[in-house]
């Protein structure tokens, strides 16, 4: 009889989960930290089940499994997590390690992380692209993960939840759920977006990457949580205007509850500043400024330019705008004098390059252009950088 210390022995999650496989189980199946193969067997046992792939990040329980299950339908890889599967699946299973390592327990079955739910973000962060259109997830995990986080990381991957059952053992709760792409998902699957990844959360939307004619776009889609109404929308509309400038990053498409635009890859500015010689800084300020009287003139405020710390990515030797979430008509807009601002709290930064930045001069100069926001009067302030 062949053994494997580091195989999960089925416990109480392991049945749990089990029940739903039999019951859901039908295509391709994947089966992610197959431990004792249980779930991919139940799976295999279904007659609308065509095929079961088996994974485990340990050599050990694959070889075991190997050895031990004879199944024409069930394959066995090693893998840490998605890493060498291939293809879309009807329904992927996973019972993670789910337990915080504050517990101590060091075992790789068991806990998923400092916070125990790494792994299950981890997991959740690639799913998408393995899971076919109607395809769905079955998912365990307990009440010591923190179910908040984790239904958290549910819906920022654009997924649709059920609980299919709870139960309480011994000092904890254990979870069973169903995962489902939601309607957005769908929609952005359907314009052809592919590899969509949650990247990060802001106050008003989340964003995501994904790939669109072969390169990385950026999808910026709504905060259900946020009041804020119209926001999408109006951010789009001006992206749309300001590309007419040359201005923002591409906008691709569209609708009501998200837009995608092409993603810039680069330095936040003062990263940048930082990082590069004073030619360059120099080339970058004045054209940032250039850029900013192009908004001035339109008419168009973006705000926040007195601390564009992260809405001026550079790229190419070139400065993007990201971020108009606040871009509003304005008959006075401060484009060019809150960047004045900023030059002005970067002062010891841009000293250490060698630019010499004259405060009171400077300040005298922003007032000036706010009087008459003219060429001439942007010049005399390029002059002083
Ligand atoms: C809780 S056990 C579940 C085993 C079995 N599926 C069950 O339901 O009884 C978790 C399994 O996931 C595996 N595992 C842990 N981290 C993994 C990762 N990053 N990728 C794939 N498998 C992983 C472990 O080796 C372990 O076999």
């Amino acid at each position: 009889m062949v053994s494997c210390k580091s195989v999960y022995e089925p416990r109480e999650d392991s049945t749990m989960l089990e029940k739903y496989v039999r019951q859901c189980a039908e295509g391709k199946v994947l089966d992610v930290g197959t431990g004792s193969g249980i779930q991919a067997i139940a799976a295999a046992q279904n007659k609308d089940v065509t095929s079961v792939l088996a994974t485990d990040v340990q050599k050990g329980v694959i070889e075991y499994c190997r050895k031990c299950i004879k199944n024409k339908k069930i394959k066995f890889i090693q893998s840490d997590l998605f890493k060498n599967v291939k293809g879309k699946f009807d329904v992927i299973v996973f019972n993670p390690p789910y337990l915080p390592q504050e517990l101590k327990l060091k075992d790789l079955t068991l806990e998923g992380g400092k916070k125990g739910y790494e792994v299950i973000e981890r997991f959740l962060n690639e799913a998408n692209e393995f899971l076919k259109t109607n395809g769905i997830i079955l998912l365990v995990f307990s009440s010591l993960t923190r179910k908040e986080k984790v239904e958290e990381l549910i819906k920022n991957n654009l997924l649709d939840f059920e609980e299919l059952e709870k139960q309480r053992i011994f000092f904890e709760d254990i979870y069973v759920y169903l995962l489902r792409k939601n309607g957005l998902l769908k929609k952005l699957e359907n314009k052809k977006i592919s590899s969509i990844k949650y990247f990060a959360k802001g106050h008003r939307g989340f964003l995501f990457t994904g790939r669109y004619k072969n390169k990385k776009i950026a999808i910026k889609v709504k905060n259900p949580k946020s009041e804020a109404f119209g926001r999408i929308e109006n951010e789009a509309k001006w992206l749309k205007r300001l590309n007419k400038n040359r201005i923002g990053p591409k906008l691709l498409f569209f609708d009501k509850d998200y837009f995608a635009y092409e993603f810039i890859e680069g330095d936040f500015i003062l990263d940048f500043i930082k990082k590069s010689n004073k030619i360059k800084v120099k080339k970058i300020i004045k054209n940032t400024f250039s850029r900013l009287f192009i908004m001035d003139k339109l008419k168009i405020d973006k705000e926040e330019m007195h601390r564009p710390v992260k809405h001026i990515i550079v790229c190419k030797d070139s400065p993007h705008f990201i971020d108009f979430e606040r871009c509003h008509y304005s008959q006075y807009p401060k484009n060019i004098t809150q960047f004045c601002q900023f030059m002005m709290s970067v002062e010891k930064i841009l000293k250490n390059k060698g630019i010499t930045i004259k405060k009171p001069e400077l300040m005298e100069l922003a007032k000036v252009y706010k009087n008459n926001p003219s060429k001439s009067n942007l010049k005399r302030i390029m002059g002083m950088i």
